[in-house]
């Protein structure tokens, strides 16, 4: 008896927030404030930058690790450290992170590019589309290929002279590469 008076309840109670959203939402519709205006076909191209693991997606465009070098002391040093050694926000920069991956178990353990991201290219999307914080999408192609060859080469992964580009950068292996797994799924309801 008791358990059929809870789902009655929670029936009734789930009519009540449905109507209540309802009429919330037809006497809250906003007006327009005249304020905004359509993004331009040239802003939204620059934003719809989706690079994958295998590279695909990447724009043309290419950087060396001077080049990288010379942005990053104007546009991150300022947050993530004079060579990404962090500070005031997060460290770039490391490579040892101790035996076993322990990340899940050992909180002091900090995850940065060299010991933690499984992909450079993932490296160039996160940037090219959040960084730097304040500015999110304002760097160039070239800019960001600059800069992911320098924070590569500090981490160890390229050398000092690299130049990146979309064929190069795709083929870049991370040391944490295969401490992952690639997620296969193509979406749909099948999941691996
Ligand atoms: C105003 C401060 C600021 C500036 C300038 C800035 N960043 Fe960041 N950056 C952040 C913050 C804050 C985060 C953490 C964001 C989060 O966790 O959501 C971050 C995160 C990152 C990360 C991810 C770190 C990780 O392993 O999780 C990378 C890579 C990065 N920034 C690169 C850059 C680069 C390259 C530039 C220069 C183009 C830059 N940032 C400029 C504040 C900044």
């Amino acid at each position: 008896m008791m358990r059929r008076f809870t789902s009655i309840s929670a029936a009734a109670l789930t009519l009540a927030c449905a109507l209540g959203a309802s009429a919330i939402a037809q006497s809250q519709v906003p007006t327009p404030l005249g304020i905004g205006r359509p993004a331009s076909q040239e802003e939204i191209r620059k934003l719809d930058v989706d690079v994958m693991p295998d590279g695909t997606g990447l724009p043309a465009g290419r950087g060396a690790v001077a080049d990288g070098a010379s942005t990053y002391a104007v546009k991150c040093a300022s947050c993530h450290g004079r060579s990404g050694e962090g500070g005031p926000f997060d460290r770039l920069v490391g490579r040892d992170e101790g035996a076993g991956f322990a990340f899940a178990n050992d909180p002091r353990l900090v995850k940065t590019i060299g010991n933690y991201w499984p992909y450079a290219t993932t490296l160039f999307d996160y940037t090219a589309r959040t960084m730097p914080f304040a500015q999110p999408g304002s760097l160039t192609a070239d800019e960001v290929y600059g800069l992911v060859a320098y924070l590569l080469s500090l981490n160890g992964i390229v050398p000092e002279n690299a130049v990146l580009d979309q064929a190069s950068l795709a083929k870049v292996v991370m040391p944490a590469r295969d401490r992952f797994v690639r997620d296969n799924r193509t979406g749909g309801s099948r999941v691996r």
